[in-house]
């Protein structure tokens, strides 16, 4: 099993996708794959996202399917029971925390503060999703915040685009990214897969040369 901090060495970005219609889970998941990010975190936002979570995981195992947006404890353990192999959470409170750590996979649980980045220290958790990194404060903020919890690594997500990425990966607290530009809803309505496959390389090549 991945462990909280190999999580976020996985991939450079990991893509935060929303799907509505199973379908087009399986082709995204491969779409990704092609453009070489082996890492999913599918949003549980819409009615039959544990459905495509299912789906993923059985069919394309060669990529890490997470869920997202899990609020609650009910949604962590439908989420695990459906497949998923790690889960991501937007916010923290310490019901949800505690009930996560119970679980068999790893947990990446979002922190905006530095207050909830410490509530989540003490469960012993040292990588954290920063979100929503832009508009929380972006680099500047991580940066500040990288002297007094040096030994903190974010995955910062929300409002982040392939300009601002390298801004990101350039900090030391900074283990990877995430976001939704690689899987645009207008491509997955129209099944532009190659899109897909293409925003995924395009970002790959381009956090290879920042690195
Ligand atoms: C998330 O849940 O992490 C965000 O919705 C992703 O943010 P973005 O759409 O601004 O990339």
């Amino acid at each position: 099993m991945v462990d909280n901090h190999h999580l976020l060495q996985i991939s450079p970005v990991i893509p935060v996708v929303t799907i509505d219609d199973p379908a087009d889970a399986v082709p995204v998941a491969q779409a990704l794959l092609g453009g070489g990010v082996r890492i999913i975190e599918l949003t549980l936002r819409t009615d039959r996202a544990l459905e495509s979570l299912a789906r993923i995981s059985q069919e394309v195992p060669e990529i890490l399917t997470g869920a997202g947006t899990v609020l609650t404890p009910a949604q962590a353990d439908a989420a695990v029971e459906a497949g998923a192999q790690f889960l991501v959470s937007p916010g923290t409170t310490t019901a949800l925390l505690q009930h996560l750590l119970t679980l068999p996979v790893p947990v990446l649980p979002g922190v905006a503060t530095v207050s909830e980045a410490l509530s989540v220290l003490e469960h012993g958790i040292t990588n954290m999703k920063f979100f929503p990194a832009a508009q929380a404060g972006g680099p500047a903020y991580l940066k500040a915040i990288s002297a007094p919890v040096p030994q903190i690594r974010f995955c910062p997500t929300g409002g982040i685009t392939t300009d601002t990425a390298s801004d990101y990966l350039a900090l030391p607290n900074v283990s990877c990214i995430g976001g939704s530009w690689l899987t645009p809803q207008s491509a997955i309505r129209d099944q532009n897969w190659q899109h897909i496959t293409d925003l995924a390389r395009h970002t790959t090549t381009l956090m290879a040369v920042a690195s």
